[in-house]
């Protein structure tokens, strides 16, 4: 059986502003923003870390902070859960933390595009293959998208791209995939394309925001070229690797919420919470009731 350098590092890129969130993203990273009790960037490390991942690499910028916080320990607060003897919630603290001297945190200094992040962290990757999730895309199913790309990887090797149906109308806001030979698992990816204009997307499979890469992906970053939006994009950087070195894609079945809009996390917020059984014998019928009122104003 062949065998490929493992994927044991991943980079969050986590320095976007939040915009479309304001004002609740004044000081609060939207990355922050909870689905039910779970920041936004908790999910992604969760799947990172079901997935074996072991280093946890997140490119931040100004107002960020508070998310080396969240992944740190808290010594007041579990000095006072343990005299009160909480330990569930000890247990979940110390659940949701990666072990000491697993975590890098690296700044975006000017927010040139979703390919200049990924390059910041370069020194940090170093020379091995790494995953690349961005946290935005909140996801559920059994196994978790990473865990199955990374199963796919072991087969592969390569750089794998996680891609899902979306209506064709919708293909216009993503980065897009063409495919080819079927393989085990997955399909050869023979071409992709960001963002591009109603009616001529290659597919409606469109890159739903979990990779793995290989580290020749930097050398390409370097060269800073823009491409849609004026950005620097990830997706041109794979289009170049991909005439070096084989991509291949998944097709993820499972539940993504795409949290960057309102109404993407919104809807996370609910599904999650209609999933977990203490809140949806008590929701179901409130949210039914809510559903049939006029707005009290
Ligand atoms: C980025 C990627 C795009 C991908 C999307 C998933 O775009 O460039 O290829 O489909 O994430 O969320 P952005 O959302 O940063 O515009």
């Amino acid at each position: 059986m062949t065998s490929f350098k493992p994927v044991r590092k991943a980079v969050f890129p986590v320095a976007g502003l939040g915009t479309r969130f304001l004002p609740a993203t004044k000081s609060v990273p939207k990355e922050m923003l909870t689905i039910v009790d779970k920041p936004v960037i908790q999910h992604a490390v969760d799947e990172a870390r079901a997935a074996g991942i072991e280093h946890f690499v997140f490119v931040t910028g100004r107002n960020k902070a508070v998310i080396e916080d969240h992944f740190d320990i808290q010594v007041e607060l579990e000095q006072t859960l343990r005299e009160r003897n909480k330990t569930d919630a000890l247990e979940l603290l110390a659940a949701s933390l990666p072990p000491a001297g697993q975590t890098s945190f690296t700044r975006q200094q000017s927010p040139l595009g979703l390919g200049h992040a990924v390059w910041c962290a370069r020194n940090i990757i170093g020379n091995e293959p790494f995953a690349l999730l961005l946290p935005d895309m909140v996801m559920r199913d059994k196994k978790g998208c990473m865990s199955s790309m990374v199963e796919l990887y072991n087969k592969t090797g390569g750089n794998i791209i996680a891609t899902e149906e979306v209506a064709w109308e919708e293909t216009h806001k993503y980065g897009v995939v063409e495919t080819g030979k079927e393989v085990a698992g997955g399909f050869e990816i023979s071409g992709m394309v960001e963002k591009p204009p109603q009616g001529t997307a290659p597919s409606n499979l469109f890159i739903n925001g979990r990779y793995i890469l290989q580290p020749e992906i930097f050398d390409i970053l370097s060269g800073h070229e823009t491409g849609a939006g004026g950005e620097i994009q990830i997706t041109d950087a794979m289009l170049k690797l991909a005439k070096e070195q084989p991509f291949y894609g998944f097709r993820f079945t499972g539940r993504t919420f795409d949290c960057g809009s309102k109404e993407g996390f919104i809807k996370a917020n609910v599904a999650f919470a209609m999933w977990q059984s203490d809140l949806a014998e008590d929701l179901r019928p409130e949210l039914e009731e809510l559903l049939k009122e006029k707005p009290p104003f």
